[in-house]
């Protein structure tokens, strides 16, 4: 049994005459313990799509099956219920502005009405698993985006959760606090056995914590798998389009490219666990004694192995070309061709 089915999920928004079709049949099966990554454009469906997870979005059409149950059946009183148990966190973090930390942790178990003196203790407990034991006392004007978030996950795990829902959970925060968030929604997972999906367009938080993901394009999904396999080798145009767009985007590892682009193939090489133990592109220009262009470059060093992904321009002469790849396939890299 699947955590969560989604099975000919669709949803049209009407308003008057005019019809959205947000969702269109998708299917997807979200496993125990997965950190499932769900990514797209703006205006793709992603935040309707995990609406719809815990029913604050009714769909149109077809089934969301959550740990057996399927959500459509449920009165609203059993709706409730089964959402205390389906968190959810948000880029705005949402806290109550007039509470202080540990008062907008205790707040989903004092509207259960659990004891004050329980809920301030779970409370507290909570900060600590979220590394803010010193902010009981502030106020979420206070805090820091990133240290807002850490109050926000440690509220939305009051009711001990199965499922934690993430909608663009980081996407306000800078590349170090997001990765820190990052850390702590895979400590969360790992620790407590959490499901976590995580909703953004940014192909690098997919990276970074999700074993799968499911990329959404016009309400349609176009690609699913193991985030390596699609990182690897992406299929759709879309999934290339945000892989690619992130080497571009705001990467702080990216590089500018080193020389203006003129003409010559452009390939994309991906550092797998197997890939050689050398400083790659440099060596090969040195071997081959011909210029190649790094047009971008998203590596980071990871125990002395490059992880990760850059774009080359290779040499013009069709023969130099193929032993490059030859060379970088030897030193088992991935190798794909970039159109423009
Ligand atoms: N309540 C609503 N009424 C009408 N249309 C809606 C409603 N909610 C969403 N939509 C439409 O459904 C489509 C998908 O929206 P959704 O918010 O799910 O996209 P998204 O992928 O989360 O985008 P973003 O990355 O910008 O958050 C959009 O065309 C949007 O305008
Ligand atoms: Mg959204």
């Amino acid at each position: 049994m699947s955590e969560i089915e989604v099975r000919h999920l669709s949803k049209t928004f009407t308003q008057k005459d005019l019809k959205v079709d947000a969702l269109s049949d998708i299917n997807i099966n979200i496993e125990k313990g997965d950190v499932y990554g769900i990514i797209g454009m703006s205006g793709a469906g992603k935040s309707t799509l995990v609406r719809c997870l815990n029913y604050l979005e009714r769909p149109t059409d077809g089934q969301v099956i959550v740990r057996g149950q399927e959500m459509g059946e449920l009165s609203e009183k059993e709706l409730r219920e089964a959402r205390m148990k389906i968190a959810m966190i948000f880029q705005s973090f949402n806290l109550l502005q007039q509470k202080n930390s540990i008062d907008n942790i205790s707040f989903p178990l004092r509207i259960q009405g659990r004891p004050k003196k329980e809920a301030r203790e779970r409370a507290k407990e909570l900060l600590k698993t979220v590394g803010l034991s010193d902010k009981a006392k502030s106020y979420p004007s206070q805090l820091s985006g990133g240290q807002q978030q850490r109050v926000a996950i440690a509220r939305a795990l009051a009711c001990d959760p199965d499922i934690l829902l993430c909608d663009e959970a980081t996407s306000a925060l800078d590349p170090q606090t997001t990765d820190q968030i990052l850390d702590l929604i895979r400590q969360i997972n790992e620790e407590l056995g959490i499901t976590v999906v995580i909703i953004t367009h940014q192909m690098s938080v997919i990276q970074k914590v999700c074993n799968r993901v499911a990329i959404i394009e016009n309400g349609h999904l176009v690609e699913e798998g193991k985030v390596v396999d699609i990182f690897n080798h992406p299929k759709s145009r879309a999934a290339r389009e945000l892989i690619l767009r992130d080497a571009h985007g705001d990467n702080h590892a990216f590089m500018d490219p080193v020389e203006e682009i003129t003409e010559g193939k452009k390939i994309r090489i991906v550092f797998t666990a197997n890939s050689a133990f050398e400083p790659v592109v440099s060596n090969m220009i040195l071997k081959f004694g011909q210029p190649v262009n790094i047009l971008k470059a998203n590596t980071k060093n990871v125990g002395g192995v490059a992880k990760g992904d850059m774009i080359l321009q290779l040499p013009v002469d069709r023969k130099t070309r193929l032993e490059m790849e030859d060379y970088l396939k030897e030193r088992g890299l991935e190798i794909e061709e970039v159109e423009d």
